[in-house]
Order: structure tokens, then C-alpha cells, then sequence
């Protein structure tokens, strides 16, 4: 296996960016399809294309089982003792408004309080901020140190028996460090709240076992872990979810309907009004049967590789300032947040465009994090199983481009 082992395996990198080779480094925002992903959505499409659940004709059960075996792989895949402890969403962003406005709403009082961390990621945050506006509970924020490194002391000083929820990012989108996530369970649990795992930026890298972790829920995106855009799911403990009233309401969700009343389904359905994304969800078990045949041990590794040496290369320039504890190995995801002297992140990425290589700049969907820093905006790039060292050579081409068009000798 050499580091370019996988690149074959997406369809994209056989296409150029105008005269350049695409060197794609904003994998935390989305990742690249596998061909056997894009394969299984155009099979489903061409084959087997109906509505779920409706039907009683032959189309459509082969669909629903489709769609229900998806659920099924989801379970199997982050050891969730029932499917019906799957809900599919379109991403985690609604996962976390689902929680916000049926559980949050359902157990917040005057006096209640939500603890998250700084670093958490917009969509870990406003549906949070709305519910404490929504119930009188307040949100309370947990911070790092300026290594971005969360401590004990901080975690026993926030959550107390005022705590109802406490909801975290396993990985954080803009440091790339692990959060302490045994100690922030076994604090919340300790105090009777209930924990909720955002797991977007670790699905892709690491595991998830949700029993073994006992988180009560946990919230992803397929296109976080090789799968498609428009498919996202809620894990939730199965006495949580059943006691939860339904987020959005209409067809398929029901189970009786009258003039003024209607009942609901059963858990995961009640969660799933209107007709879902039966082809998103036939690509994300495509993306998980992707995942497993790697293995996360080699996916690990390779990415490991890559962070270091462009943690190495990077670090060699004093013109650039990385952001959060350099730590490799298991705390250390494939993201590095930097800025570089004298150029705005937004320039700098624009540079490394016009030399074909995607990275972002910005706030990152985190700016109470970036206030925390002291820093209005930072370049990001974060690494998948199909970079390689030749595009880390690339990127440390390209920020010497960008430091000579604003007049650097380098
Ligand atoms: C930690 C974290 N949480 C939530 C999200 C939101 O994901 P989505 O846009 O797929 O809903 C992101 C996206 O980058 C993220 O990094």
C-alpha cells in the first residue's frame, strides 16, 4: 500500500480543476465519493426507484426493504441494540434541531441549564440557544485552555445537578482534538443529565459505539463519512425517543388520522414525516460497507501520516501560526487550523484555488470559538484516506505562491 492506494477509488480525482490536479483539503466540510457509493444511488435509481412504505406493490417493498436495510447497516454499524433506534434525518445539523425542538423542549424548566463546549460547531449551538429561549433554561459554556485542551476542573465546575443536557462534538470541526468524552459521560450521568454526542467530525475517522460509550444520543452526516449530501442520522436510546413527540408532522408518520386529531407512529417512523431519501440512505450503507472493508485501523493510519508530515512542513515556516495543541496520534484528528502572516485566510484560499487546491477560510461554523482565540478567521485543511504527501508538497507550494503575491520574499 502505498499513500495513493485509495485515490483510485474516487471517481473525482480523474478530473482536473481547470489545468490543475485537484488537491481537495477541506474534507471536515465534506468528503469525496466513492465510485461503489455513486454506483448504488444510480442502481437504486435505475432499478428499484419508488415510494417506501406506501405501496403494496412489488417496487415499493423492494424499496422500503432497501431503505430499512440501510437503517439496519447504520445500526450494526455504531452497535445500536434496535434500527429502531435509527431516525434518519438529512444531516447532523437536523438531528440537533430534532433533539432542540421535541426533548429539549419537552424536559427544559426556568432554571435548567444546557452545558456545551465554546468549540462546538453553530449547528451544536443555536438550536440549543433557542430552546433555552424557548423554556427559560440557560446554556452554559465550557472552556478550553488556549491549547484548546478541555480539563477536568472545568467539566466538575460546569455540570451540576442544575445540568439537564450536556451535548458535545466527539472531535471538534476547527482544532481537530478529541473532546474528553468518558469524562464529560460519566460527569453528566453522575448528575442526571442526559448526553448527546455530535459526531460529524469523528464518523469518518474513528468508531462510534454507542452503547460502550452510553451516550443517550448521538448525531451524524453521511457526507461526513464517504456517503451523500442529504442524509443524516439520529441515534437515540429507545425509552428517550418513544417518550419524544414527533418533530415535523404530515404523511408517513402517522398512525391514525381524524379531522382535529391524529396519533402518531411508532419510533423511528414518528420521527420521519414525508417521503425520505431512499437513494441517500442505500449510499451511506454503501459508505459504511466502504469503511468496514478498509478498516478504521488503516484509515487511521494513513491519514496519520499525512497530518504529521504536513504538521511537520507546516511548522517549519515562522510566517505560519497553527491553532490548537499539535498533538498526533489519538487525540489528533486530520485537521490543522492556521493563518499565515500578512494575508487574510479568504486570500490565501483564493491563491491556493487558482493552484487547484481546496482548503477553507473562515470562522468555520464556530465563531464563539474564534472569539475565544482572539482571531476573526483562520485557513483550515483536513485530510481523508485519498490525500497524500504529494499534496501536502502541493499546499507548501502554493502558500509560497500566495506569500509572493503580497510581496514576501517567502
Ligand atoms: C462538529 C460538527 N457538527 C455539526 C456539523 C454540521 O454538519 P451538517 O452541515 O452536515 O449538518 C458540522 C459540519 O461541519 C461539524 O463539523
Amino acid at each position: 500500500m502505498n499513500d495513493a492506494t485509495f485515490l483510485k477509488d474516487f471517481p473525482i480525482f480523474s478530473h482536473q480543476v481547470g489545468e490543475k490536479r485537484l488537491v481537495y483539503l477541506d474534507n471536515a466540510a465534506t468528503n469525496q465519493h466513492p465510485a461503489c457509493v455513486l454506483e448504488a444511488m444510480d442502481t437504486y435509481y435505475r432499478r428499484w426507484n419508488a415510494n417506501p412504505h406506501r405501496g403494496v406493490y412489488r417496487l415499493s417493498s423492494e424499496s422500503t426493504k432497501l431503505y430499512e436495510g440501510a437503517r439496519q447497516a447504520v445500526a450494526d454499524f455504531i452497535h445500536s441494540k434496535s434500527s429502531d433506534c435509527i431516525v434518519f434525518t438529512r444531516n447532523t445539523t437536523e438531528s440537533l434541531n430534532l433533539l432542540s425542538w421535541t426533548y429539549a423542549r419537552m424536559v427544559l424548566q426556568k432554571g435548567d441549564e444546557i452545558v456545551i463546549p465554546v468549540s462546538e460547531h453553530h449547528s451544536n449551538m443555536v438550536p440549543w440557544q433557542q430552546a433555552c429561549k424557548a423554556t427559560g433554561a440557560s446554556l452554559v459554556f465550557l472552556y478550553p485552555d488556549s491549547d484548546g485542551i478541555y480539563s477536568e476542573e472545568e467539566i466538575e465546575k460546569k455540570i451540576s445537578s442544575r445540568t439537564k443536557i450536556v451535548s458535545f462534538a466527539l472531535v471538534g470541526n476547527v482544532l481537530g482534538l478529541g473532546l474528553p468524552a468518558e469524562k464529560l459521560i460519566k460527569k453528566a450521568h453522575s448528575v442526571g443529565a442526559i448526553v448527546i454526542a455530535d459526531c460529524a467530525q469523528s464518523i469518518g475517522h474513528t468508531p462510534l459505539d454507542v452503547s460502550d460509550l452510553d451516550v443517550d444520543f448521538a448525531a451524524f452526516s453521511g457526507h461526513k463519512m464517504f456517503g451523500p449530501m442529504g442524509i443524516g442520522v439520529l441515534y437515540g436510546k429507545w425509552e428517550l425517543l418513544e417518550a419524544m413527540p414527533p418533530f415535523l408532522t404530515g404523511g408517513d408518520m402517522i398512525e391514525y388520522v381524524q379531522e382535529q386529531e391524529s396519533s402518531f407512529a411508532p419510533i423511528p417512523q414518528r420521527f420521519e414525516a414525508g417521503t425520505p431519501d431512499v437513494a441517500a440512505a442505500v449510499g451511506l450503507q454503501a459508505a459504511i460497507e466502504y469503511i468496514k472493508k478498509i478498516g478504521y485501523k488503516t484509515l487511521r493510519e494513513v491519514e496519520a501520516e499525512v497530518t504529521t508530515y504536513a504538521l511537520e512542513r507546516l511548522s517549519k515556516f515562522p510566517w505560519i501560526k497553527m491553532y490548537g495543541k499539535p498533538l498526533t496520534g489519538e487525540r489528533k484528528f486530520p485537521i490543522i487550523t492556521f493563518t499565515v502572516e500578512g494575508i487574510h485566510p479568504h486570500d490565501v484560499a483564493s491563491i491556493l484555488d487558482e493552484d487547484g487546491i481546496s482548503i477553507r477560510a473562515g470562522h468555520h461554523c464556530a465563531q464563539p470559538l474564534m472569539h475565544f482565540l482572539q482571531v476573526p478567521a483562520t485557513c483550515r485543511v483536513s485530510f481523508s484516506i485519498y490525500n497524500t504527501k504529494a499534496d501536502i508538497d502541493a499546499l507548501v507550494v502554493g502558500l509560497l505562491h500566495a506569500r509572493r503575491v503580497f510581496g514576501y520574499e517567502h
